[in-house]
């Protein structure tokens, strides 16, 4: 099975899993990547089941208002059921690394909103332990070359990721050389560097459940 297919099965299962407990005032989260995209084009096969979606980037906004589906500003979002995304690596306790697509930083705010957060990925994601991926770092623009000397204290490799500014106008730092056996303290101890905005572990807010495209179906992991 290729790439494409299983993720467009793991869409489409995450789909049906939140189909039953949509209604027309639900608001869904919506993240941001390859995998999320193939997510938004099977919910706009639902879309008048529920009210509107949340967007974690401009990209996924502009896809989401493409196939029809209201975006709210999270600001005025009371509730949100669900946030489903993708990412870029998963552990068997559901902590991930994500920031691939730069679009890390809003994505963890769409996902502490939300009451369930739905990982969907294909089965190249799980991994025992984290860091394999080099880990993204948004940084203030100017805190640059301090933040990343103060990850090589870490024990890090940062490399900034040219050419790209996020949504939010700020830089990514990519950290090689990690092995994160400890997600949510290398979280929070990255997080307190001056000048970084956030970082790509979301362990402090896990994913819920990991669905996972295999070439024999989804698995799922909870
Ligand atoms: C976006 O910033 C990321 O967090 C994505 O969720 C992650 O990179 C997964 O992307 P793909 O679904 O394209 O692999």
């Amino acid at each position: 099975m290729h790439q494409d297919e299983l993720k467009q099965a793991v869409a489409q299962a995450a789909v049906d899993y939140i189909t039953p407990h949509l209604n027309k005032d639900s608001i869904v989260g919506v993240g941001t990547g390859s995998t999320a995209n193939c997510f938004i084009d099977a919910l706009a096969t639902i879309k008048h089941t529920f009210d509107a979606a949340v967007a974690s980037s401009e990209e996924t906004a502009s896809r989401l208002r493409e196939r029809g589906i209201n975006v709210l500003e999270l600001n005025s979002v009371q509730q949100l059921r669900f946030y489903i995304d993708g990412a870029d690596e998963s552990d068997h306790q559901l902590n991930l690394i994500k920031g691939g697509g730069a679009a890390l930083t809003r994505e963890k705010i769409v996902a502490a909103v939300a009451e369930e957060f739905i990982c969907i990925a294909d089965e190249s994601k799980l991994v025992n332990t984290l860091g394999t991926f080099p880990l993204p770092v948004e940084v203030i623009p100017m805190a640059r070359s301090y933040v990343a000397r103060k990850l090589v204290g870490l024990g890090g490799e940062p490399i900034w990721r040219q050419g790209v500014v996020t949504d939010n106008g700020n830089y990514i730092l990519d950290v090689h050389g990690l092995e994160i056996t400890n997600p949510t303290e290398l979280e929070t101890e990255i997080n307190q560097i001056t000048g970084v905005v956030t970082n790509g572990i979301f362990a402090m807010r896990s994913a819920d459940i990991l669905l996972l495209a295999t070439p024999e179906g989804i698995k799922q992991l909870d």
